[in-house]
């Protein structure tokens, strides 16, 4: 084959790989896995722990990837500083092969001790990892709770495949073979590009807003920010550019989307309303406070005497109705969250606010609703009603943006 050829044939062709390697013994299967990925097209750095260097040398997996090798956060010749924030902006795949057990706990603690880990943390990218340790490690629940943890985040694991293992037990525990790991990304990336919102800009509003009464008090609601978040990593699964405009939460902002932070109505409006101006749809998630104090107090409020106090509360403007004015043939999503005449309610607001569809549920339905990990909801539109079972948000969400998928694409 012509060179020419073989280069427009290789799949990783271009695609920027972070290969990170930790102490384990598989990490001598890390060479044999750079020069596949180098094969086939791909650019290779590699981020290796302190450990990782007993098992492979950093001189082979250099030679192999085409690059210097990074194991601390800066060269102590020359005080060079390695950046993990570019790293992880770099890289259009971070793949941690082999990953011990003690990586993985690290990762889910978020634990930031050397440039892997901090790579990790920074990285937008997509995370593969492929487990390597002995069976009872890797069946230890603690294993599989922090990969439970780690997939449910969107952590792509290649599963550990059974046989000999270096400690001469027999079971589940032994790193998948190069190739395999190669065939796992070469499909991630090919799903990569059949992603039907590619090109799609949306904006997510989510989580609840905070409404000052005075420097130390505030009107907020119960939203976790979960169901936006899912809806925005899902978004951006499907290949859109997503701007997440979120009042306070505690989530960390899914893979690839861009986030605002917002802390009132009136702030999250701003946002909203600036990036709808660009966008081809928004999905509006927030729990919006629909009265904020009409004034804030510069001064702690002092208690006085022992009768009532009175707080005078103004209208906030709506976000979702603003846009709905405003959003001709692009697509608009809203979500009502009701506690009585629930199907009446939500197709009043579908009309009002000018969603194409809107997502209800309701407080009396078990699993629905804030705090949870599951959600059940009905999908309304002109033309009637989807009733979804009990599912995961991240699940409710797939399927919200499949329905988007459905409008968007004719
Ligand atoms: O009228 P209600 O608040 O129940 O409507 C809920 C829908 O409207 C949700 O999609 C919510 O995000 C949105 N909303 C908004 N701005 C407001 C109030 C609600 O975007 N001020």
């Amino acid at each position: 084959m012509c060179p020419m050829a073989d280069q427009m044939t290789r799949p990783l062709e271009g695609r920027h790989i972070l290969l990170g390697i930790t102490g384990s013994i598989a990490a001598y299967k890390a060479a044999m896995l750079c020069r596949l990925l180098v094969r086939e097209g791909a650019e290779v750095q590699v981020v290796m722990t302190a450990l990782a260097k007993e098992f492979i040398t950093p001189l082979t997996m250099a030679t192999l990837s085409r690059r210097p090798i990074l194991v601390e956060f800066f060269d102590p010749e020359n005080g060079a500083w390695n950046s993990h924030v570019k790293l992880g902006e770099w890289a259009d795949l971070m793949l941690i092969a082999p990953v011990t057990a003690n990586t993985l706990a690290k990762m889910t603690g978020g634990v930031a001790d050397n440039l892997l880990l901090t790579s990790y943390l920074s990285a937008r990218c997509p995370v593969m990892v492929a487990p390597a340790m002995d069976l009872d490690m890797y069946a230890h629940y603690t294993t599989q709770r922090n990969l439970a943890e780690l997939q449910a985040h969107g952590v792509k694991i290649v599963e550990p495949g059974s046989g000999e293992l270096a400690s001469g037990l027999e079971g589940k525990g032994r790193m998948a073979e190069p190739e395999e790991i190669v065939e796992a990304v070469k499909a991630h990336f090919a799903a990569d590009k059949k992603k039907a919102l590619a090109g799609n800009h949306f904006v997510v509003t989510a989580g609840a807003t905070i409404e000052p009464i005075d420097p130390v008090r505030y009107i907020t609601n119960h939203s976790t920010g979960k169901m936006g978040y899912a809806i925005a990593e899902a978004l951006a699964a499907h290949g859109a550019r997503v701007t997440l405009v979120s009042g306070r939460t505690a989530l960390a902002v899914p893979p690839g989307v861009d986030r605002v932070d917002v802390l009132t109505a009136e702030e999250m409006y701003q946002a909203a309303v600036e990036a709808f101006a660009e966008a081809d749809g928004a999905v509006m998630c927030a729990a919006v406070a629909d009265y904020t104090p009409r004034e804030v107090a510069a001064e702690k409020i002092k208690k006085q005497g022992e009768g009532d106090m009175t707080l005078t509360l103004r209208r906030t403007q709506d976000i979702a109705a603003r846009l709905g004015t405003a959003k001709g043939a692009r697509v608009l999503v809203g979500f009502a969250l009701e506690t009585c005449d629930e199907q009446a309610h939500a197709e009043e607001k579908l009309a009002k606010k000018n969603f194409d569809f809107i997502v209800l549920n309701s407080l009396r339905d078990a699993g629905a609703g804030f705090r949870g990990d599951t959600n059940k909801v009905t999908l309304i539109d002109a033309a009637g009603s989807e009733e979804l079972p009990l599912l995961s948000k991240r699940e409710v969400a797939e399927r919200i943006v499949e329905k988007i998928e459905s409008i968007i694409i004719k």
